[in-house]
């Protein structure tokens, strides 16, 4: 019986290879794709192939029904149906050298990292830069994680209401932190409405809505690997054995490190970059994140004085001279936000806020290349007392965030374990990362989510947690894991890629003397890495 099932996959397999490609129409929605237990990739968006693989919700408890997770794939200039995938694993940032910085508009939420990203958003932006960074001759898969994006189970903890969701947004994202003597008991307080709708909706409409966790997300992507060793039906790579290869920073970092200590026999390739603590992680307890943060604003003014008045618009004759204006351009606006009327026309009226000058820089710091011309040239307009560039660039922080799947992934991932359920708790912890950096260390807490967890009761299986801690110790990893970074990284420093490559034994730390969230190596030196 097991043996005719095979050949039907496999005849599946052969079936679509010859049809797919000669004939199938070209989808442009994932929702047109029919979801299936084997892998059946079917043409899209012009350049890609997709597919939505069928997985049981709980591995477990196969009884509970299954969730589809959408993958893409784009075959590299020189790749063959049966080249290596390479696996781009979501993180919530984009990959290197995207151009988003420059060309943002104020309707681009961003967010600190973190759960809640797509690598299929990535790879349709960026599929381009991928051959010069691990060679042509991958297949590159994306996917959206369980709960994120095109992949179920979804939850939409305000259930279409979107009233309420702004309602709460606008209680709740009040800005940075302590800025106010209320805004600490403010932002604490509004947290418990946002539990209040997520559980809600969980008993209503989405009752597996919490099932999302990354060590289900891992889980799948094994699955991933298995569903394409059966499809490619060759006798010497068969299913059980498959390997993962594949990229991951910030968060996908999280479900890499997860991954290689769930099943540290099917690693194939894995480089992680910008590498978050994963204890942490499992704890909702982002310490470590700000601790190189203040190092790589130190940058901006020696890197300004260096370009010289002509390159740098907000140039002084010292380095000291540059910090000293910029830290109190920062320190003014605190108790004299400006005004922006906008009757020259060029937009709309709005108030320059230091909330808003804070979220401005933790923004633009993950990119400090392309961001910090940017940061000198507002700097320079708000020390002339014009702060219509800043009110351009930057909307209030996550008034129009619509998006539950990264909270809600982080929270179900710490349902057991969450360290960040007090007020006392929540002082202490603005307190650490205000002393760690001045510059962000007000806005990360708020902006990074996690007091959102406090009021989500997430009721999972044991099969949906992680199990002990993330590690390799005493269970070796079938190909030593690269730990990549930069030297100063604002949100990811090195210190994380230490200390989850002493977790692995036989791994190694590859840092680059830059500034920055994520690593940006020269192609050669890319190539050589991944070949
Ligand atoms: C698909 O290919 C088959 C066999 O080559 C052919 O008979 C059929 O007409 C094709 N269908 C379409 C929609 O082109
Ligand atoms: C599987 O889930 C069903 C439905 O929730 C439950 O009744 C059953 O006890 C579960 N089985 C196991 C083995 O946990
Ligand atoms: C493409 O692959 C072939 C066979 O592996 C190789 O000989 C060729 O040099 C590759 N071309 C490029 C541009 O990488
Ligand atoms: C929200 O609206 C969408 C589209 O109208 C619908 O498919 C979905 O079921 C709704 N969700 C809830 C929880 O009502
Ligand atoms: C920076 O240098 C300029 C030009 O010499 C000087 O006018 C200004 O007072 C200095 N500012 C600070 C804060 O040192
Ligand atoms: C303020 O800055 C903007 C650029 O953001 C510029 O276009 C405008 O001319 C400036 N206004 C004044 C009064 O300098
Ligand atoms: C908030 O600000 C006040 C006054 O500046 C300060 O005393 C207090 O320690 C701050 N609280 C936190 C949690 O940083």
């Amino acid at each position: 019986m097991k043996q005719f099932a095979t050949t039907l996959v496999l005849l599946a397999g052969f079936a679509c290879r010859a049809d797919c490609r000669d004939n199938s129409s070209m989808v442009h929605d994932f929702d047109a794709i029919k979801s299936s237990a084997e892998l059946t990739w079917t043409p899209c968006f012009d350049d890609f192939t997709c597919s939505r693989l069928q997985v049981p919700l709980d591995y477990s408890n196969q009884s509970l029904g299954t969730a589809s997770i959408a993958f893409m794939k784009w075959a590299g200039k020189n790749a063959t149906a049966d080249s290596q995938s390479f696996v781009i694993i979501p993180g919530k940032r984009p990959p290197p050298n995207h151009p988003d910085f420059t060309h943002k508009t104020k309707a681009d939420a961003t967010t600190p990292g973190g759960p809640g990203g797509s690598s299929i958003d990535q790879l349709q932006a960026y599929k381009d830069r991928l051959g010069s960074m691990f060679g042509d001759t991958y297949n590159f898969v994306a996917f959206d994680p369980r709960g994120v994006g095109r992949s179920g189970p979804r939850l939409d903890c305000f259930r279409n209401n979107t009233q309420a969701r702004k309602a709460f947004n606008r209680a709740h994202y009040t800005g940075a932190t302590n800025t106010s003597a209320a805004s600490l008991e403010e932002q604490y307080y509004s947290a418990a409405i946002y539990g209040e709708w997520c559980d809600e909706a969980v008993k209503t409409d989405s009752p597996y809505g919490y099932y999302v966790t990354t060590p289900a997300a891992a889980r799948d992507l094994l699955r991933f690997v298995e569903a394409e060793a059966e499809l490619a039906g060759r006798s010497d790579s068969p299913p059980s054995q498959a390997k993962l290869w594949g990229f991951g920073q910030s968060y996908g970092t999280v479900i890499g490190t997860t991954f290689a200590s769930m099943f540290p026999d099917r690693v194939g390739r894995l480089v992680l970059e910008s590498v978050m603590d994963v204890d942490q992680y499992y704890a909702n307890d982002w310490r470590s994140n700000f601790v190189n943060s203040d190092e790589a604003f130190a940058q901006l003014p020696l890197l300004c004085h260096a370009a010289g008045p002509d390159r740098c618009s907000f140039w002084g004759p010292t380095p000291e001279n540059i910090t000293a204006r910029m830290d109190g351009i920062i320190e003014r606006i605190k108790g004299h936000p400006v005004p922006v009327s906008g009757i020259d026309g060029r937009s709309l009226p709005g108030l320059a806020t230091y909330s808003d000058l804070k979220y401005f820089l933790a923004d633009g710091i993950y990119e400090p290349l392309k961001s910090f011309p940017i940061m000198a040239d507002v700097f320079a307009q708000l020390e002339k007392g014009n702060a219509s560039a800043l009110v351009d660039r930057v909307e209030r922080m996550y008034l129009g965030a619509d998006d539950d799947g990264g909270v809600v992934i982080r929270c179900a991932d710490s349902s057991r374990a969450n360290k960040l359920t007090t007020m006392e708790g929540w002082k202490h912890y603005i307190q650490d990362a205000v002393s760690s950096s001045k510059y962000i260390g007000d806005i990360f807490p708020v902006w990074a989510r996690t007091i959102l967890c406090r009021s989500i009761h997430a009721q999972l299986p044991d099969s949906m947690m992680i199990q002990g801690p993330v590690t390799g110790i005493g269970k070796p990893v079938s190909f030593p894991i690269l730990f990549t970074g930069n030297t100063i990284d604002p949100v990811a420093p090195a210190v994380n890629a230490r200390k989850m490559s002493s977790r692995f034994p036989g791994s190694v730390v590859l840092l680059q003397e830059a500034v920055g969230a994520g690593f940006r190596p020269p192609t050669s030196l890319a190539r050589g890495i991944c070949s």
